[in-house]
């Protein structure tokens, strides 16, 4: 891990991402009973969890990440158990169907083999758990789609392996989830390039 990685890219991180927090928080409301949140990052969305969530697992391949998340919980009080983990999302070492929700916050953008951190959050639901989701993706605009396709690989590198281009709907259709709801929009606070967000609830049947 570099420097820029460790203690750079963390702040730029949750500075960027603050446009999209009063969005996250309201998908959060679809949170309920045991929850495992892949990719917690700096943990700045552990506050959006409501009364219905009564144990939070979650976590986090990078221990700079996970440091502050650390930090930032011992400092808040909250109405449920937490644990974090370093692990990565693509290999779980959880049970299968052993959680009531999985909570995917700006994070399938990231992880370098999505196909198999949707399988695998697939897989630790329990029938019937709700995968609850926010989540920056390839714009349905072809003209701003070609622009995400030629800015990926910059950017790309400058927000440590995130990418601007994925197709995140259609990987979660692929996993097998069914949507109990999703919204897709153009988020007017946020550079347009960046700017295309579904946000919702995937229902594993
Ligand atoms: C854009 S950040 C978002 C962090 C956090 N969810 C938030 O809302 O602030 C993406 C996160 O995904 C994490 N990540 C990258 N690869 C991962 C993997 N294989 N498994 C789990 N998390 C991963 C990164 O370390 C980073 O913390």
């Amino acid at each position: 891990m570099s420097f820029y990685e460790d203690r750079i890219f963390p702040h730029v991180m949750e500075w960027g991402a603050r446009p999209f927090r009063r969005s996250c928080a309201e998908v959060m409301a679809y949170a309920q009973g045991r929850v495992l949140e892949i990719g917690v990052g700096t943990g700045a969305n552990l506050r959006n969890y409501p009364e219905a969530v009564t144990e939070v697992i979650g976590i986090e391949p990078s221990d700079a990440m996970l440091q502050i998340a650390h930090e930032r919980l011992q400092q808040t009080k909250s109405a449920f158990r937490w644990e974090l983990q370093q692990a990565d999302a693509r290999s779980l070492p959880f049970e299968t169907a052993s959680f009531d929700t999985v909570v995917a916050i700006l994070v399938f953008c990231t992880i370098p083999d999505p196909e198999r951190a949707a399988a695998e959050a697939f897989r630790a639901l329990k029938p019937g758990g709700r995968l609850v989701f926010f989540e920056h993706v390839v714009s349905p605009d072809s003209g701003l789609a070609r622009w995400q396709h030629r800015i990926n690989p910059t950017w790309r590198k400058l927000a440590c392996g995130c990418e601007i281009n994925r197709d995140t709907r259609s990987l979660f259709e692929r996993a097998g989830f069914r949507f109990e709801n999703i919204k897709a929009w153009q988020h007017p606070k946020i550079v347009s390039i960046a700017a295309s967000v579904i946000a919702g609830v995937g229902v594993r049947p």
